[in-house]
């Protein structure tokens, strides 16, 4: 089956649960109010790639912090946990950004998963994911 429910009703702000999905990780991130905050506060032209990098939008869409979210208040921030350079996985809360940081080369990306610093080319992606109930988050 290539979609996913998955339950995520006991994450609390500030933390992430990963979900392995198409042999993939994926991290699910609820954010604290100061790091939508941080985020919001980027300047797209602060950003290495300017594209939304988000799958459930067309491919005009900026890397501004509200297209990287499921939810208008920014709080869920789903990707694909892949870093875009040679496909480590990120580690979280890590990285000069506050958000993560690949340790395979020195990758950092912010609290929005945008690619700040290092050889990684684009922000990690935001898969096809939606809200299907207040508790439930449907992948593909
Ligand atoms: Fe992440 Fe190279 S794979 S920095």
């Amino acid at each position: 089956l290539a979609s996913i429910d998955v339950d995520i009703s006991g994450i609390e702000p500030g933390t992430q649960l990963t979900v392995k999905w198409l042999g993939k990780p994926v991290f699910i991130r609820r954010r604290t109010a100061d790091e939508i905050e941080a985020a919001r506060a980027v300047a797209l032209s602060d950003l290495p790639d300017t594209g939304a990098e988000n799958n459930n939008l067309g491919p005009e869409a900026d890397a501004e912090d509200q297209n990287r979210t499921l939810d208008e208040d920014g709080e869920w921030l789903v990707m694909i946990g892949v870093c875009t350079h040679l496909g480590c996985v990120p580690l979280g809360d890590a990285g000069d950004f506050g958000g993560w940081f690949c340790p395979c080369h020195g990758s950092h990306y912010d609290t929005a998963g945008r690619i700040r610093k290092g050889p990684a080319p684009r922000n990690m992606l935001v898969p096809v994911s939606q809200f299907t109930s207040e508790d439930v988050l449907k992948l593909g």
